[in-house]
């Protein structure tokens, strides 16, 4: 049987496309049934519809009077499509204490450095500045604090001295998508327990 996913995006939408592959290659044995984006115009929403996906939505931030309400809005729609894991792929909002809370243990996110190094939005200009010589990615649970949750899996790339923002991420987005749909297979198809921090892997 497979699991109902919501994805939240902001952006491009890459990590969406490669979920969609995964599951449509008989992979990952998911269906996203809902994507909701903060963003009119953002490409994973056109992702979502060219790809076939039942409900795509923009939930306009400016239409509630707060974050929490915002958040309880895009809960609502969660529950109705009978979501039970929702997918963080690069969604630029941090979400509401009251959001974590509703849908604890099932949240996952993935971030764009080797946590807990580099939280944050300015992750990758961060581990530049600060001259690191490895960096990744890291697809961890979301608890209440940003970039702080239990830790799922993570890769590892190389920082070359002539890397860019640019360059340093589209060497982090390969890993992103090799990572983000291989989690979530292993934890539909295995399942992991908890056991303080650490995630451990049912064999
Ligand atoms: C990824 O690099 C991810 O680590 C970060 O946001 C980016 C989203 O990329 N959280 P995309 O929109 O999936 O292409």
């Amino acid at each position: 049987m497979s699991a109902n996913i919501a994805v939240m995006a902001s952006g491009r939408g890459s990590n969406l496309q490669v979920l969609l592959d995964s599951i449509s290659s008989g992979n990952c044995p998911a269906c996203v049934k809902l994507v909701i984006s903060d963003k009119e115009n953002a490409p994973a929403l056109d992702i979502a519809n060219r790809e076939g996906v039942e409900k795509s939505l923009f939930v306009n931030p400016k239409s509630y009077c707060n974050r929490e309400e915002f958040d309880m809005a895009c809960a609502n729609f969660i529950e109705e499509s009978q979501c039970e894991w929702i997918i963080l792929a690069g969604y630029m909002r941090i979400l509401s204490s009251k959001f974590v809370q509703r849908f604890h243990g099932k949240i996952l996110n993935i971030h764009p450095s080797l946590l807990p190094s580099f939280i944050g939005a300015t992750a990758i200009q961060d581990a530049l500045t600060y001259g690191v010589k490895v960096s990744g990615c890291t697809v961890h649970l979301v608890d209440d604090v940003l970039d702080g949750g239990p830790i799922l899996a993570q890769a590892v790339v190389p920082v070359y001295d002539d890397d860019c923002v640019e360059s340093l991420h589209a060497r982090i987005q390969i890993e992103e998508h090799r990572l983000y749909p291989e989690v979530v297979t292993r934890i539909l198809k295995q399942g992991f327990s908890l056991c303080g921090r650490r995630v451990v892997w049912h064999p």
